[in-house]
């Protein structure tokens, strides 16, 4: 009660909106406090399921003998396709081209094909390496390239966008350039990995706790695999250690043979695969072989681009559908283009099935349009800053994006103006260029590249999210959505929401597990959309149970609505001031409704695939980055010695979450994008499966130098949740300043004469040679 007194006539309630707040798990996360699936609990009898993956790339299975698997020590059954008591079809998408367990043939290098359940996860792991399997040899291919030489099919429809008449401009346009670029794919490399954890109830019923992002597919596909409706299965996950997109359909294997299994034996049953087998059997970023065209004039304007985007999709579509659809709605980043056609060839490969990814495409696409204004400065001789700047969108004119939608928010050129200016950038890259003409070992380079990126689901019935609070009688607050967290900081933003609808502290806020038996039909958290779907629903219920607090007060004291006034941690009723918590009380003995479930459905969004045209994104998020570098020109090895960046998250929610978010976000697209590379033999196997292989960004990898700000001046000009931007993914491509600063350092081996056209990743091998090339030296 003195605590409460206290609060009362406090002047701000803590931790409400566009404040600061510590990620409401941060100390839980560094103290091991923080439960993950794996740390809960296992009831007596607990069982353990590990999967057995094909070891052919493309294969007719001829016969597949498990008796020495059943009979290892420990073993209690084995599951294959037969033993599915539903559909065998995890397909997210409705193809029907997603086996649970493969049958007939294999089509990747790590394809399910059956799962083992013994009493310890050892000995599942250690039995599932027994099968002998006999496999009929097919042809195959796991190369993009080679996929369209050989005709491969494409997994879904490709999409064409297409504005102004290309052919005519492109003819009459005073230069053309043509170039392709290969675009790596990305592990997603959470930290935590896939996992799923079932536990069987009465009749149909099952509960299966899965690391996922998207826990109503997971429904879904449990429900779908086990052919029982989806009111027989309820999803759990309190938080993952990561997911960047690798856990929005991929935890559908984990969690549907975990609940399988979990059935038939009447145990609970937990399915974690090991790094390594992860790495192999889940879906990574597409990579990209993208073949662009462009016209443009003297100044370095675009007059045209004609662009392609294939995709190495995998054996099925899973998200490869509007995963290269949002590589075209990207291919244009933040510049006019005139005229314009682009297209995507989401080409069927034989390996695993490519999946989401931060950007999900986005980051695929529009590197084309920094590597076109990159090839235009070369061409022209020119810093391409000033190429970019000639052709960002315009205000009023110049403005309409390549899918018919018009650019009405653009603050690109504030942006950039104030990073140039606190960077110093002009002088800097002149002491660049001074620098390398001495002539030494090692290069540097420099460069500024912006970002633009579009954001609601491209599916639009996905723009839609639900919440339910709850006030107990004695004031605390229970909030759930249909968000999940994964570090990103989403529910620490939407209880900062609802903490100030009620004008309570954020600690009066119970932060809950997502669960579709709360909060149904949920989107997945993924196309950075979480706090501005969730946060507008949670501030809806909180809203409908504030009315109805309103309502009472006003009745019950006979004043006006709008006399009763919430303050921090307190109630104003006319001149009676009441803590909350005792309003609260008196609400409940009145007989108050004090729980509510909210609902928000994104306006004024719509898109016509078959026309290419329509509104697809309610919104554009913006932010520009400078990086400087210094390679090694003996041995291709670079650091970066400094970024800067300057990003819009319109008014912040949480600035330090925020913050924290284009840090990381950064890091990972520079990591893609330099050290990160994904391997494939000539047998079709993965063999960069494990962290000895695959290089993620470590703590020295950082720039020397990193400077984060967010445009503290930039308001969302639509009513977004407090007039916030989403953060998730847009500043992933700001890492795409280091892999042009490298290809200065590069160039200037050849006086910057020449375009490098380095690939991506920029791997200190791919630097090597591109500096052997325009050098002319041996390589
Ligand atoms: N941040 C952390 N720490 N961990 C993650 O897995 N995923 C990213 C981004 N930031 C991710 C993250 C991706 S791919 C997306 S789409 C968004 O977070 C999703 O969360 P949001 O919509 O709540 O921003
Ligand atoms: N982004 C992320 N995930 C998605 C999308 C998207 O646009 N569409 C379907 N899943
Ligand atoms: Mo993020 S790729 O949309 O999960």
């Amino acid at each position: 009660m003195q605590k409460i007194a206290e609060k009362i006539g406090a002047e701000a309630i803590r931790g409400g909106v566009h404040l600061s707040q510590r990620h409401d798990s941060a100390h839980k996360h560094v103290t091991g406090l923080a439960e993950y699936t794996d740390d809960i609990p296992e009831p007596a009898g607990t069982l353990h399921a590990y999967l057995g993956l094909s070891d052919r790339a493309h294969a007719e299975i001829v016969s597949m003998d498990l008796a020495a698997v059943r009979a290892a020590p420990g073993v209690i059954g084995v599951l294959t396709a037969a033993d599915v008591p539903g559909h065998n079809d995890i397909s997210p998408v409705g193809k029907h081209d997603d086996p649970l367990f493969a049958t007939g043939k294999v089509e990747f290098h790590g394809q399910q094909m059956f799962a083992v359940i013994a009493e310890t996860r050892d000995q599942a792991r250690r039995a599932a390496k027994l099968a002998k399997v006999d496999y009929r040899d097919l042809p195959f291919v796991t190369d993009v390239a080679e996929a369209m030489k050989a005709n491969y099919p494409f997994v879904t429809e490709p999409l064409k966008l297409e504005r102004g008449e290309v052919e005519p401009a492109m003819a009459a346009a005073p230069h053309r350039l043509k170039g392709a670029m290969r675009v790596g794919g990305q592990d997603h490399f959470y930290l935590e990995g896939m996992i799923a954890f079932a536990v069987p109830g009465e009749d149909d019923e099952v509960t299966v706790y899965s690391s996922t992002q998207h826990p109503s597919e997971v429904q879904h596909m449990v429900a779908h695999v086990l052919g029982v409706p989806s009111n027989a299965v309820t999803i759990v996950v309190r938080r993952m250690g990561g997911g960047f997109g690798g856990k929005e359909t991929q935890p559908n294997i984990f969690a549907s043979v975990a609940a399988i299994a979990a059935k038939k034996w009447r145990r609970a049953v937990k399915l974690r695969p090991d790094r390594d087998d992860d790495m192999v059997a889940t879906g990574k970023r597409h990579d990209f072989l993208n073949e662009y065209e462009v016209g443009f004039d003297d100044d370095g304007r675009i007059l045209a681009v004609d662009g392609t985007f294939a995709a190495r999709c995998g054996f099925s579509a899973d998200l490869s559908g509007p995963v290269t659809d949002r590589a075209l709605f990207h291919a244009d980043n933040a510049y006019f283009y005139p005229a314009v056609r682009l297209r995507s060839k989401p080409m069927k490969t034989n390996t695993v099935s490519n999946t989401a990814f931060r950007g999900f495409g986005g980051p695929q696409g529009l590197i084309i349009a920094e590597r076109i204004m990159e090839e235009i400065a070369y061409a022209l001789g020119k810093d391409p800053l000033e190429v970019r700047r000639a052709n960002f969108y315009g205000q009023g004119e110049r403005n309409v994006t390549p899918y018919h939608q018009t650019v009405t928010d653009n603050i690109i050129d504030r942006v950039v103006d104030e990073l140039v200016e606190s960077t110093d950038y002009a002088a800097r890259r002149q002491a660049v260029i001074d620098w390398n003409a001495k002539g030494g070992v090692i290069r540097k380079g420099i460069a500024l590249t912006p970002v633009k990126f579009g954001i609601s689901f491209t599916a639009t019935w996905y723009n839609q999210a639900g919440a339910l609070v709850h006030v107990y009688n004695d004031g605390s607050v229970h909030l759930n959505h249909g968000g999940t967290e994964m570090g990103q900081g989403l529910f620490t933003k939407v209880a900062q929401v609802v903490a100030d609808v009620f004008q309570i502290d954020l600690d009066r806020v119970k932060i809950t597990a997502t669960t579709t038996a709360k909060v149904p039909n949920t989107s997945a958290t993924a196309a950075s959309s979480g706090s501005d779907l969730n946060g507008m629903a949670a501030e809806n219920a909180a809203q409908q149970i504030k009315d109805r607090l309103i309502d009472f007060a006003a009745e019950k004291y006979s004043v006006d609505r709008d006399q009763v006034v919430f303050q921090p941690n307190a109630v104003l009723v006319g001149n009676r001031r009441v803590a909350f918590d005792d309003f609260v009380k008196e609400a409940y003995m009145a007989r108050v409704h004090l729980s509510a479930a909210g609902f928000y459905k994104t306006p004024e969004i719509h898109w016509d695939r078959a026309a290419g045209k329509g509104r697809p994104f309610y919104y554009f998020a913006y932010g520009a980055a400078v990086s400087e570098v210094s390679v090694d020109t003996l041995t291709g090895e670079y650091v970066v010695d400094r970024t800067d960046i300057l990003h819009d998250v319109g008014r912040s929610l949480n600035p330090a979450v925020d913050k924290g978010q284009v840090e990381g976000a950064f890091v990972q697209g520079m990591g893609w994008l330099t050290t990160e590379e994904l391997w494939w033999d000539d047998k079709g196997r993965l063999r960069t499966h494990a962290p000895s292989t695959y290089k993620i960004p470590l703590a020295g990898d950082r720039p020397a130098i990193f400077n984060v700000r967010l445009a503290e001046w930039s308001v969302n000009k639509e009513p977004t949740i407090r007039r916030s931007k989403a953060v998730g993914e847009p500043p992933f491509m700001l890492g795409i300043s280091v892999l042009e600063a490298l290809s200065m350092a590069v160039a200037s081996l050849a006086g910057y004469a020449e375009c490098p056209r380095l690939d991506a990743p920029a791997t200190p091998e791919r630097v090597l040679r591109a500096m052997d090339r325009l050098a002319g030296r041996e390589a």
